[in-house]
């Protein structure tokens, strides 16, 4: 039953959707600025709207302290906690979204780093050794030899770096560079070549790049330096709050049960192969990181293949995945017919959506367990599309929770502009629209 704040927070959610029927789309108002530009990220929510989803539920439960975002990604959601002045919990099995949040939730050292990218810049002009700093079995194919050179610099001046903090601010930077200097082409997430001649053709600079991107940076850092600061969010360049973020499966293991009062989420689409290669997307980069700056005692294990850290993600073992998510076919009705629907198509099709929400679901409850009785739950969720049939996972989420006590608010259409796919010459296997399912833990 809906309780009296869930009858508030329906209508004034659906409120904006009775003025403009495209509200949530932010169309003309999703931009990414500040700490949300460093690196581009797959599929990374529209700042603009987490802010204002968060906005109205402190305004509903002003009592909140702590959002929880077990499938992190970039960040979006972390860096308008900090805004709303909240403490905030995160979580990705990407290393790559580790630091990136890492960098984003501070410290604003402004000065400081300006005078370490001066003393980063200096000296890899200064170098002119020819050695390649970094080696795994796809090197020549992925990079040019005079950017692998130039690339090499970079990283060994910003090993020259002292502090680990500033050193992280660069990384990030390198992994920007790296995205755009790559032989990889940057309209996929997907690693895929670019054809030879374009790659011979383009005359590039990693230096030049890097260059210009760590100042890009330092400005973006500098602008949401002063945004905390006018808030008063600062306290000699850290964030008041709390910020806790982890590498970690979601399926698996959420640390700190109970301790959150908010969720705000966007989890994979589902298909890490075809649809949104998150592990693809970060493996370039991550190849240029030295783990131990990411994590100390991180194993360097998630290179293993340029598809591991997407086999690691939901979804990405579908071994007797079909006979271990018949259980589900009690706790959704949508699991059913879904897979009903993909009976006659090829054995895989099957197979894809056991195992994602097989995992989906072990991380549901784990995420119930992580927040405060009462909490609300915002779920950003993409349907996809398997052997041209439409896969409602937004139903198939609203389901599984609902069967485990939560109470279903609302759910709004949002749609996605300009969308990049996987791959290049393929038809997209996401929609062009997603879902914000709005719920209520109950107990
Ligand atoms: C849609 S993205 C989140 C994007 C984020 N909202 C943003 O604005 O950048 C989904 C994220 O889920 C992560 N992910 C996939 N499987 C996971 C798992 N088992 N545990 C934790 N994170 C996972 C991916 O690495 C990816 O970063």
């Amino acid at each position: 039953m809906l309780e009296q704040k869930d009858i508030i927070l329906k209508s004034r959610l659906e409120a904006f959707v009775k003025k403009d029927g495209d509200y949530w789309s932010f169309r003309g108002k999703a931009v990414r600025e500040h700490a949300h530009a460093y690196f581009q990220y797959p599929a990374m929510m529209v700042p603009q709207m987490q802010s204002e989803l968060i906005g109205i539920i402190k305004d509903i439960s002003p009592g909140i302290k702590r959002i929880l975002d077990p499938f992190v990604g970039s960040g979006t959601t972390m860096t308008e906690a900090m805004l709303q002045n909240l403490d905030f919990t995160g979580q990705d099995i990407n290393p790559l979204s580790y630091l990136l949040c890492r960098v984003k939730s501070g410290p604003f050292f402004l000065p400081s780093i300006v005078k370490k990218a001066q003393k980063v810049v200096g000296k890899i002009n200064r170098l002119r050794s020819k050695k390649i700093e970094v080696e795994f079995a796809g090197m020549n194919k992925w990079f040019q030899h005079n950017i692998a050179i130039e690339l090499s610099h970079i990283k060994r001046a910003i090993l020259e770096e002292d502090s680990k903090w500033a050193r992280r601010f660069f990384w990030i930077t390198l992994a920007e560079t790296v995205r755009l200097t790559s032989n990889c082409r940057t309209s996929t997430y997907k690693l895929h070549i670019r054809p030879r001649q374009e790659v011979e053709s383009r005359g590039i600079s990693a230096k030049d790049i890097f260059n210009k991107i760590l100042f890009r940076n330092i400005d973006r850092l500098s602008k949401i330096h002063d945004m905390l600061d006018e808030r008063k969010l600062l306290n000699r360049g850290h964030y008041k709050g709390e910020i806790n973020i982890c590498i970690g499966d979601t399926s698996n293991t959420i640390k700190n049960a109970h301790t959150s009062d908010l969720l705000i989420t966007s989890p994979p689409y589902g298909d890490n192969n075809t649809t949104v290669p998150y592990g693809q997307h970060s493996y370039l980069p991550l190849q240029w990181i030295p783990p131990c700056d990411i994590i100390s005692n991180l194993d360097g294990t998630y290179l293993n293949t340029t598809h591991e850290i997407d086999r690691r993600s939901l979804g990405g073992s579908r071994k007797n995945a079909v006979s271990k998510s018949q259980y589900l076919n009690d706790k959704s009705y949508t699991f059913q017919k879904m897979m009903n629907l993909l009976e006659n198509k090829p054995s895989d099709c099957q197979s894809r959506l056991a195992a994602f929400c097989v995992d989906l679901d072990a991380s549901l409850e784990l995420i119930i367990n992580a927040l405060k009785p009462d909490s609300y739950m915002i779920w950003i969720l993409g349907n996809r599309r398997i052997a041209n049939k439409t896969i409602l996972v937004d139903e198939i989420v609203s389901d599984l929770l609902v069967h485990k006590g939560c109470i279903r608010i609302t759910k709004l259409q949002r749609r996605i502009p300009n969308k990049r796919s996987a791959s290049k010459n393929k038809t997209t296997s996401t929609m062009n629209s997603e879902s914000i399912l709005v719920l209520r833990k109950t107990v």
